[in-house]
């Protein structure tokens, strides 16, 4: 068992180092507009817009995941704000037209790394800002990856010090 996962390890070790030297190219663009910084300031009937009502997975799974359109249209199918911006048009033409929607996720861990919102979030009870810094200033999208995240060192720098597990299978499955 143990030996398997050290072979896995070496295995992944010999790949990374073969493509290890890719330049990392920006992300392509967002398919629409978004600015944090006003979404979680959007009064509902319960408080305001939460930042499970759009990553409802950071909660429940490994995934925080990104939301559909649908989720958008839910007050977009009619302007919002009072005169709406010139561009909150967009959220609805994107309805209209139909067809295949995706946001890009700008941070990805690399293939052979396992990572659980649900284990952070629900068990440790982190909050989002440990990891994700302010995301209620943010105006736009991520422009490059989060290279805090990317780091195998500052991921174990934190297991140390709560006690959470550091050997190699935890992350690399
Ligand atoms: C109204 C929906 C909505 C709310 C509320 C919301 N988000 Fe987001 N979030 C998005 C969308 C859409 C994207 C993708 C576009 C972008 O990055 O701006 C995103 C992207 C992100 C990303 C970047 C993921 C990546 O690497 O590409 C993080 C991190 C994030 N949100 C965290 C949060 C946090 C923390 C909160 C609460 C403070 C929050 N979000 C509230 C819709 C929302
Ligand atoms: C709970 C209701 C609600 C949801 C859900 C929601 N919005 Fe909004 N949105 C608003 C309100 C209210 C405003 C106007 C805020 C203002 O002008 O002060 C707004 C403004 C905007 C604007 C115009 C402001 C700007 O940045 O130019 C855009 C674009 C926008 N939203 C995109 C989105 C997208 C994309 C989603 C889905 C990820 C989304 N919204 C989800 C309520 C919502
Ligand atoms: C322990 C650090 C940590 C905490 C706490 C954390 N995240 Fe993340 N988040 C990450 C990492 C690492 C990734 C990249 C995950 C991947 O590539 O699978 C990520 C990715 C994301 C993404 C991109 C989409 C996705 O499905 O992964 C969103 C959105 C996001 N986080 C939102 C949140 C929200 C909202 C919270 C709080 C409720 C939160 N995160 C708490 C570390 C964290
Ligand atoms: C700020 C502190 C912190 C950071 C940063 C952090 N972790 Fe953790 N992580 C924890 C704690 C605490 C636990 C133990 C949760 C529990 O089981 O109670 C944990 C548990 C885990 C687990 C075990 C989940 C399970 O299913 O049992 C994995 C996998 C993991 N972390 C991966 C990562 C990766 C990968 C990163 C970096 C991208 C990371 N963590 C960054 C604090 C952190
Ligand atoms: C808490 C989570 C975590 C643990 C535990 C962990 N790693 Fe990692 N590891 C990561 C993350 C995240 C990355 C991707 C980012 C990076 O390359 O630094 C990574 C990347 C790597 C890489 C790619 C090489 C590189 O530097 O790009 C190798 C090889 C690796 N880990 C080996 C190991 C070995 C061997 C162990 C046990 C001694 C281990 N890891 C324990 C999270 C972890």
């Amino acid at each position: 068992m143990r030996r398997a996962a050290l072979l896995a390890v070496t295995a992944l070790l010999a790949g990374v180092v073969l493509v290890g030297c890719r330049r990392p190219s920006p992300p392509p663009p967002q398919p629409l507009p978004f600015d944090h910084s006003i979404h979680v300031r959007v009064e509902l009937d319960q408080g305001t817009l939460q930042c499970t009502s759009c990553h409802p997975g950071a909660e429940r799974g490994a995934h925080a995941g990104l939301p559909a359109l649908a989720y958008c249209l839910r007050c977009h199918m009619r302007p919002q704000g009072d005169p709406p911006s010139p561009r909150e048009h967009l959220v609805r033409e994107a309805g209209a037209r139909g067809g295949p929607f995706r946001w890009i996720q700008v941070t990805r861990e690399p293939g052979h790394v396992y990572f659980s919102h649900a284990a952070h979030v629900s068990l440790a009870k982190l909050t989002c800002k440990d990891c994700h810094g302010d995301v209620t200033s943010w105006q736009a999208a991520p422009k490059a990856p989060n290279q805090r995240l990317l780091s195998m060192d500052r991921c174990l720098a934190c297991h140390r010090a709560r006690g959470a597990p550091t050997h190699c299978n935890t992350c690399h499955q």
